[in-house]
């Protein structure tokens, strides 16, 4: 059963994220450094044909696509695609970037051959109506690709992201102790492969959608 998430909640992430977007990119280079390393040309080279990227952000990943994709990006915050849309012009990319929300994807059932999320499923609210959406729209025989900061290997990691969240998920919806890869087994998907590195704390997987 999907959770739901009251409008005046939905509104204020929508507003932390729009604020965040004027220092989105310099917070994510330090943490591209020390966390994810090379995790976003690892997702992106991995995608083909018709892209979807949830959660696209301030499209951080744009210059790692191949240019042979036709890549489609929704985000919740405009602040955000703002950003991506600048990006994306300066790079001389065509994209359908467009607001919308990942637990009601405006897009027909198996629209796309690949579905990409890197550090948004940490962030959007309903881990499990995201996933979901995500499978709707891929096509049988197509693939989604996660990157995402997880729940730590060990306890005492797990307890530090605890107190971390009592704080981060009233602020912003962000989450700190999620795995996404069981809702993704859960959704049917058959996962292809794994990488978790940093003390576990970073995920990054392929999964197929059976034909
Ligand atoms: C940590 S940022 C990640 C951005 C980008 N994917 C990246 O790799 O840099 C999380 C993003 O999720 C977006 N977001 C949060 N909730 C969402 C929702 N329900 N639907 C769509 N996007 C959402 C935020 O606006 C923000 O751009």
């Amino acid at each position: 059963m999907p959770m739901t998430h009251a409008p005046e909640r939905t509104v204020r992430w929508h507003r932390y994220w729009d604020k965040k977007s004027r220092t989105y990119d310099k917070e994510m280079t330090a943490w591209e450094q020390r966390l994810f390393g090379d995790s976003r040309a690892w997702a992106c080279s991995q995608a083909q044909g018709d892209v979807l990227e949830v959660a696209v952000g301030t499209g951080l990943n744009v210059p790692h696509y191949s240019d042979d994709v036709a890549l489609t990006g929704i985000d919740l915050s405009e602040r955000m695609l703002d950003i991506a849309r600048a990006r994306a012009d300066e790079l001389g990319r065509e994209i359908n970037l467009r607001q919308a929300n990942a637990h009601h994807l405006p897009f027909d059932d198996a629209a796309f051959d690949t579905v990409v999320c890197t550090l948004g499923l940490c962030a959007i609210p309903d881990l499990d109506a995201a996933v979901a959406e995500m499978v709707r729209v891929l096509r049988p025989g197509g693939r989604l690709i996660l990157v995402d900061h997880i729940e730590g290997g060990s306890r005492i990691v797990r307890g530090a992201q605890r107190l971390v969240e009592l704080i981060t998920v009233q602020l912003g919806g962000e989450h700190f102790l999620r795995r996404p890869l069981h809702k993704v087994r859960a959704h049917g998907l058959l996962v292809e492969r794994v990488q978790r590195f940093k003390l576990g704390l970073v995920e990054r997987l392929v999964a197929g959608k059976p034909e």
